[in-house]
């Protein structure tokens, strides 16, 4: 049997079908959402995410700013920068595309953003209250993942879940997000004994570790949901150069119950929940919330 194939692209129109929704009510208010986006560095993958992202924003309604930094930029500027956008009513959600260079302290700069504008959920403040099963924003990568498990009716409560990756910004998050729904949840990483031993063993397997076809179809339980969050690409084949996940597609598909490909499954998820988080800082600053 060949899986049921989870498509971002079609779930992210939907849904921003609704966020459009949203955005014209508060333009009708006189507010127009606005996301600031820092880039730092000239990594080829971060500037195409950020041009994605200010690209989404520009079809959602929403206005972006966007500043570049040179990689060798004094950190003092950049954080001079936050706390103007910090101060600056008009803007309603920061965000920092990571990794930044080496001679940033990222945490510092991620502590820097004003909580209420944190849109990544990246913020201590934003971690702890996820922590404590009360998100105020939740990071972007796993809420898509959560709406794609929504999206295939994928039973929550009491199900085993392994997430394989342990970042703080897919990996931690997505665990938590889940533990909250009940789930039984397992995370795995690069210390991990036998990572098919606990991923067989998966109703709803995450893949979030950066590694090329790492998960293939032996390594999955008939019939579970594989969700990919990898963004890798073929290092050698006929494929060589193109984008691919951390599962091998191919294989996982003929075992798999449900699964999302790469290209187009998590990454346009990921920038739909970043309009969210957008439009919701918005909105909460409408209707006067401060926090
Ligand atoms: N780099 C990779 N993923 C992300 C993300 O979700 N947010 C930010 N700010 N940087 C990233």
């Amino acid at each position: 049997m060949t899986a049921r194939i989870i498509d971002g692209n079609a779930l992210s129109a939907q849904v921003r079908g609704q966020l459009a929704e949203r955005a014209a009510a508060l333009s009708s208010r006189g507010i127009t959402p606005c996301l600031a986006v820092l880039l730092v560095g000239e990594d080829p993958a971060s500037a195409v995410y950020v041009r994605n992202k200010v690209a989404a924003c520009e079809k959602a309604g929403v206005r972006s700013l966007k500043d570049v930094y040179p990689p060798d930029v004094d950190p003092a500027v950049v954080f001079a920068r936050i706390a103007e956008l910090n101060a600056d009513p008009a803007v309603h959600g920061i965000l920092v595309q990571l990794p930044l260079p080496k001679h940033f302290d990222a945490e510092a700069v991620l502590e820097a953003i004003a909580p209420e504008k944190d849109v990544d959920g990246f913020h201590a403040e934003n971690v702890g209250a996820l922590m404590q099963g009360n998100p105020r924003f939740i990071p972007c990568t796993p809420y898509g993942v959560m709406k794609m498990l929504e999206s295939v009716a994928a039973p929550l409560k009491g199900a085993e879940v392994v997430v394989v990756g342990r970042s703080n910004i897919v990996g931690k998050p997505m665990a938590m997000l889940l533990l909250a729904q009940s789930c039984t949840v397992t995370i795995c990483h690069s210390q991990t004994r036998d990572l098919a031993f606990h991923t067989r063993r998966a109703d709803i397997l995450i893949a979030a570790v950066g590694r090329e076809r790492m998960i293939t179809g032996d390594m999955i339980k008939p019939g579970a949901t594989v969700i990919d969050v990898g963004m890798n690409r073929f290092s050698s084949g006929p494929n060589a150069g193109k984008l691919c996940g951390d599962v091998d597609f191919d294989s996982a598909k003929e075992v798999a119950g449900a699964i999302s490909p790469v290209p187009g499954g998590v990454g346009p998820m990921t920038i739909t929940m970043l309009l969210a988080n957008t439009l919701e800082a918005a909105e909460r600053k409408a209707s006067g919330e401060t926090k």
